[in-house]
């Protein structure tokens, strides 16, 4: 079964019904690990939702975070580091403690064993409940990069260019961006009861258009969420084919 596609009027909108799909599974299961992506697209639903627990509507403080990518070999405290951009997106904002992360360290001697920590991490935490997730202009999601298979597990990869690219706005230039990462792999993606891919702007319109025209396929891996059973696209007009603006 195709994955859900809702469509709402704007970036504020989609902030806000993104809020409340997150808000609602928190209210459901307030233990649960949520895979929280950074990027611009989910910035105003962590806003929306650190509304929504300052009024009191929702308690996150019992969730636990997982990091859904990291680069490789940053220092501690570079300006950088997705677990920085998390803890001020999303952990103070939301009233989580630091210690209710599950990190990906990507300053590890041994990558490979800090994905697998990181594996074993989300395991022991029951698994992820509900992952939040940005769609790169290439179709990656996380930093699962084309092509990426089904099964990809936690590991280190290669940023393609155009995720260098598309990267460079953050960190004031291309060679700023760091080369490698490490990503939440695909089967952890998929494993997800629930997850959400929420798209905003024009920029994405022709990324969603090919999403939403194809059968699962490792050249774009958002695309296997076509094969969720309950995977949800949230976008906005703007990114939406077809749509008038
Ligand atoms: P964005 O990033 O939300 O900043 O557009 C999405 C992505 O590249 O994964």
């Amino acid at each position: 079964m195709p994955m859900e596609v809702r469509v709402v009027r704007d970036a504020t909108a989609l902030a806000d019904a993104a809020a409340a799909f997150v808000a609602d599974g928190i209210r459901e299961d307030p233990d649960q690990t949520i895979l929280a992506a950074t990027g611009e697209t989910p910035m105003g639903t962590y806003a929306r939702l650190a509304d929504l627990v300052r009024r009191g509507e929702v308690d996150a403080s019992r969730v636990r975070i997982a990091q859904l990518d990291e680069y490789v070999g940053l220092s501690a405290g570079d300006r950088r580091s997705l677990i920085g951009w998390t803890r001020r997106a999303v952990l103070e904002p939301l009233g989580i403690e630091d210690e209710r992360t599950i990190r990906l360290d990507g300053q590890a001697a041994d990558l490979d064993a800090a994905c697998r920590a990181y594996e074993a991490a989300v395991a022991e935490g029951g698994g992820i409940g509900l992952a939040l997730l940005g769609l790169g202009p290439n179709g990656h999601v996380g930093f699962n990069e084309p092509p990426s298979p089904a099964d990809a597990p936690t590991r280190a990869i290669a940023l393609t260019p155009e995720s260098i690219s598309s990267n460079a706005r953050y960190w004031g230039s291309v060679d700023d961006v760091p080369r490698r990462a490490l990503t939440a792999g695909m089967a952890t993606i998929l494993a997800a009861r629930r997850v959400l891919l929420v798209a905003s702007g024009p920029h994405k319109r022709t990324i969603v258009s090919r999403l939403l025209d194809s059968p699962p396929d490792p050249w774009l891996p958002a695309s296997h969420l076509h094969a969720h059973p309950a995977a949800t696209l949230l976008v906005d007009d703007a990114a939406m084919p077809g749509s008038r603006n």
